[in-house]
């Protein structure tokens, strides 16, 4: 999810990886490291929590010297943000060393077969039995006395380690008997080549290679580079050798910041069907058709026993919360309320045996869902954390719960976030329903429909041109109404809140029948009222409300599934988006509302990533 690094030529490697882990820097991360093959033959490696200057630091006192090498900056999937998780992780006795982007899901069976081996794990991580598997499959090799020409024994032993993994991996290794070869290998996590003069460079991305190459070879799906300083050699788990093209670059330095976005949220919104993905990944479980949650911590039993939910949650992981009410209450039939934490804190609600307690947060940090929870962990509930940050105090907490993995949200207004916390709830409602009445096949068109979910949200994105000109055209408006009903309610607060945080609009989100009983009389040919009106059980009753205000004079704006000319030839603007079940409507739905706020903020001119008054996680009552 976060950096990779590595180098192979006559440089200093650990120049040229310290300045590309830098130029890494906009992804986010928690943690770095380094690790070369000294002149002498052994390896140097330096790692640390916090910045790549804290890296420099370590690396003036405990230098990396060394023309091969590899780095990382970490963001935490699996054990907490600590110098001993940080990448790289050694293999064997310190036989190779390996960075990693990406989650190994089934890494605990791994991990446990080889410690039965007799391995030593120094890590919480999931990426170190890639280091251990890899060296114990070497192991299994004839011993190799004259290394091959092709390196044929090292990709064997990769080759093998791989076919073991399940999950995502963008990955490097290097050997301390061989340092003049790197191996590396992707499927699922981005990985480059950078082609130089009698060098070559690897990178998760292309910013690091800015201004020491503009040729790069881009690895795909299930192939493996075998790196030395004058040769690669790209291999295809089932093809064999196959020839690589290599890609002129067009990327200045200037183009590094923010991944060539212009603000963390913008890169962070497009970064969604990837998060989603993310999410998703290790947790439907096609025979039994449901979806399966490591953290539980609880036993079927118990949770079958469960007879009402509470959530509790700040800002948008709150209306996250009123999504998975929607959405647990219609696949599972279990009552769930949603709270406010700072209300919840101080309230004494009627508590029995059967109350689950979830708390939501992107950040795991913010005080009032802290205090929440522990006020009902002392009433005696078992609460579970559902988080993006690990090793945050929240999931420290918790009895139980799940890390969303949507990678680092900089950006102050949360996007990735909501739709990967309602993407989880809607895992857990399917899990739920599972427990009590949905079928196998139900169960089984849930799947499917999770699925397709990444594909629908890159979609959704595709009208990014679209959202971007009715933005400039209502971005002199002082007020907004957002409304929509039943699934698309929560949908209509989250849009209404990116508006006022990012562009200081007043915009106001309410359910779109309510309107009539007060929020009507704000309507007038200044105040545009955002729809979002996908098909579904509520489409003629929303269509109803747009009416109710188009007779007022106020301009409307709708998102509406592709196709839909009904609603087009009623409002003054649509946005299509394309369609999806009911309760996963949101997931969508918010989309271009992200896109909106955004554009409109930008076009007046506001501070984006930083809205004046807020702070990204917040840690005071
Ligand atoms: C979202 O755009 C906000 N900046 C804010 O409402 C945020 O969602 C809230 O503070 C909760 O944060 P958390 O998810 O980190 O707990
Ligand atoms: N899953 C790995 C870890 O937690 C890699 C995380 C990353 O991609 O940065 O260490």
């Amino acid at each position: 999810m976060c950096g990779i690094v590595g180098y192979i030529g006559p440089r200093d490697a650990a120049e040229f990886l310290v300045t590309g882990l830098h130029r890494l820097e906009y992804r986010g991360y928690d943690s770095a490291g380094v690790a070369t093959i000294t002149p002498d033959g052994q390896f140097a490696l330096v790692k640390t929590t916090g910045r790549i200057s804290q890296l420099e630091n370590r690396l003036a006192d405990t230098p990396a010297p060394g023309s091969v090498g590899i780095g990382h900056t970490r963001w935490a999937t699996h054990g907490n943000p600590s110098d001993e998780n940080a990448h790289p992780h050694f293999g064997g006795d310190g036989e190779l060393a390996v960075v990693h982007n990406g989650v190994i899901e089934n890494y605990r069976p791994i991990k446990q077969r080889l410690e039965n081996e007799g391995y030593v794990f120094q890590s919480a991580t999931d990426s170190e039995v890639i280091a251990h598997l890899i060296d114990s499959c070497l192991k299994h090799q004839p011993p190799i006395e004259d290394m091959a020409a092709d390196y044929g024994p090292l990709v064997d032993a990769v080759q093998s380690a791989l076919t073991q993994l399940r999950g995502t991996y963008g990955l490097v290794v290097l050997f301390r008997r061989w340092p003049e070869v790197l191996i590396a290998a992707r499927l699922g996590s981005p990985l480059i080549v950078g082609v130089g003069d009698n060098e070559h460079f690897i990178a998760s991305d292309a910013s690091p290679l800015a201004g020491f190459t503009d040729k790069i070879v881009y690895l795909a799906d299930h192939e493996l580079a075998v790196v030395t300083a004058s040769e690669l050699r790209v291999i295809h788990r089932d093809q064999g050798r196959v020839n690589h093209n290599v890609h002129v670059l067009d990327f200045q330095v200037a183009d590094v910041a923010k991944g060539g976005f212009d603000h963390f949220m913008l890169k962070e919104i497009f970064e969604q069907p990837e998060a989603v993905e993310n999410v998703l990944r290790g947790r439907l479980d096609h025979d039994a058709a449901t979806s399966k949650f490591g953290g539980f911590n609880l036993t079927p039993q118990q949770l079958r026993a469960l007879n009402r939910i509470i959530m509790t949650a700040c800002g948008t992981s709150w209306h996250a919360g009123l999504v998975g009410e929607y959405q647990i209450e219609a696949l599972a039939r279990l009552p769930v309320e949603v709270e406010y934490a700072s209300e919840l804190r101080y309230s004494n609600p009627p508590i029995d045996n059967g109350t689950l307690v979830i708390a939501i947060t992107q950040s795991g940090e913010t005080a009032d869902t802290l205090a929440a929870l522990r006020e009902m962990q002392r009433k005696g509930c078992p609460v579970l954390g559902i988080c993006n940050v690990v090793g945050s105090t929240i999931p420290q907490e918790t009895d139980g719960g799940f890390y969303l993995r949507a990678g680092p949200e900089i950006g102050v207004a949360s996007t990735k976030a909501f739709t990967s916390q309602c993407t989880l709830l809607a895992m857990l409602a399917l899990y739920f329903g599972r427990l009590r009445h949905l079928s196998f096949s139900a169960g089984k068109q849930i799947i499917a429909e999770l699925q397709e979910l990444p594909d629908k949200v890159r979609r959704a994105l595709q009208y990014n041109d679209q959202v971007r000109s009715i933005a400039e055209k209502y971005a002199g408006c002082d007020n907004f109404l957002y409304l929509g009903r039943q699934f698309n309610f929560p949908t209509a607060l989250e849009g209404a809140l990116k508006l006022k945080e990012i562009s200081y609009i007043h915009a106001e989100g309410y359910p779109a029948a309510e309107m009539k009983h007060g929020p009507i009389a704000l309507v007038d040919e200044k105040t545009p009222s955002v729809f979002i009106m996908p098909r579904g059980q509520v489409y003629d009753k929303v269509m109803s409300n747009l009416q109710e205000i188009k007779a007022r004079g106020g301009p409307v704006i709708a998102v509406v599934c592709e196709g839909d000319t009904e609603a087009a030839e009623l409002a003054d603007d649509i946005i299509e988006i394309p369609a999806v079940e009911e309760y996963l409507q949101p997931i969508i739905t918010v989309i271009p509302l992200q896109l909106l706020a955004y554009h409109i903020a930008v076009a007046r001119g506001c501070d984006v990533d930083k809205p004046r008054n807020l702070a990204k996680s917040v840690t005071v009552e």
